[in-house]
């Protein structure tokens, strides 16, 4: 008897590589992990204190009732104000679409956007997450090679009549790259002009160590009406398994955005919503004081990495979130790459070829390991790179 079979777009479905990579450092014990983008702070204090006090609030309460499908008015609320004074957003033109998780509001995002064979453009490197998201909903990611830190004419080159969206994420993962606010400003004019909408992820907006600031799309004026800001609590305030996010979007597309949620979430956890709000009243301050203390490893890593003659280079300036892109002369893929450090090297990194890369690359986060931890890490990661270069 024939087995029913998954839809054939799922063919099209890339393996999710951290599972594959846990699953390779799972069977190495002793491997130091360089590969998943977390990092190693908790949430601060007050969100203990709102789920406590949420929990008190006695039965049948706030918790264990239906809510509102966008998110309840208090989060949405709070985080209109942070959005407004941490990345400068103008809301004028804009609704705000809470989730579980920002990786949820993108897929919601595109849902919405979608028609089977609709193109999204992708600049290489892409967020692994987002190109199999666009596959999921029946439309067409399309991935351009338009430099590490995009051309935008090089992106709008590649605008055909089925475009919907331009998808750009600073800082960047996997690169670290922080793009400078003309790239992202022509950027959001083209699509402006086009008729499309720029989608901003800004799951780092918080994490920057050099000289220039991060600069969000959304915070020009007027551009509400066609730039959708992605944002998360996972990684600025230690809370990945909360799992909140959210989409800032032109109100114009809220009535279907609540389909989709509805469909899918109905709407946020409410205990987690409250934690969201305890983790906003903490402040950036907050966030900003733990983000400091990557700024050293950041510099470890740029310190180890960078020795003359070596067989890798960085492909673009990690001045943002926690990542830094290698690019190693190698006939190995990437795939192959990540395998051999992993079991011949005890340390993880994530295969370039999962986030759209061509060559031997693979990207490595810092965000996880305390200062002797990652030492050790890159001893063997350069060992490592040095032995594979010779493959
Ligand atoms: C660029 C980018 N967007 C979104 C996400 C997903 O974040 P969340 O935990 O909010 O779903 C990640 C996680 O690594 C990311 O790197």
């Amino acid at each position: 008897m024939t087995q029913p079979a998954a839809a054939r777009r799922l063919e099209q479905v890339q393996q999710p590589v951290i599972p594959v990579m846990g699953e390779l450092i799972r069977q190495t014990p002793g491997t130091l992990s360089l590969g998943q983008g977390m990092v190693s702070w908790g949430p601060p204090e007050q969100v203990r204190q709102a789920v406590d006090a949420a929990l008190q609030q006695g039965d049948p309460g706030l918790l264990d009732r239906y809510g509102p499908v966008a998110g309840s008015e208090a989060l949405r609320e709070a985080l209109g104000l942070w959005l407004q004074r941490e990345q400068g957003l103008d809301l004028s033109a804009s609704a705000l679409l809470i989730t579980a998780g920002s990786n949820m509001a993108f897929n919601a995002v595109v849902q919405v956007l979608c028609d089977p064979g609709d193109e999204l453009i992708l600049p290489v490197p892409y967020y692994f997450n987002h190109e199999m998201a666009i596959r999921l909903a029946g439309g067409t990611p399309v991935a351009v090679e338009a430099g590490v830190v995009p051309d935008p004419e090089r992106l709008a080159a590649a605008i055909t009549p089925r475009t919907r969206a331009i998808v750009t994420i600073s800082p960047n993962n996997p690169s670290g790259a922080v793009f400078p606010r003309e790239v992202l400003a022509a950027i959001n004019r083209l699509c402006a002009e086009r008729g499309l909408l720029h989608i901003s992820d800004e799951a780092y907006a918080l994490f920057s160590y050099g000289s220039d600031p991060v600069w969000s799309p959304g915070s020009g004026a007027g551009s509400g009406s066609h730039t959708i800001t992605l944002g998360s609590l996972s990684k600025s305030h230690g809370m990945a398994g909360w799992r909140i996010g959210w989409a800032v979007v032109p109100q114009n597309l809220m009535g279907d955005l609540a389909k989709v949620q509805d469909t899918i979430l109905i709407h946020p956890p409410q205990l987690n919503q409250q934690a969201a709000l305890g983790a906003l009243a903490a402040g950036a301050h907050w966030c900003r004081g733990q983000i400091q203390g990557l700024a050293a490893r950041r510099q470890q890593v740029l310190d180890t990495l960078h020795q003359p003659a070596a067989p890798w280079r960085l492909l673009a300036q990690p001045d943002g979130a926690f990542y830094a892109l290698l690019q190693l002369e190698s006939s190995l893929s990437s795939d192959q790459a990540m395998e051999q450090l992993i079991r011949q090297h005890r340390v993880a990194l994530v295969s370039g070829s999962s986030f759209g890369l061509s060559g031997c690359c693979l990207r490595l986060s810092y965000g996880m390991l305390d200062a002797a931890e990652l030492s050790e890490a890159l001893e063997r990661l350069v060992a490592g790179l040095w032995s594979l270069s010779r493959s």
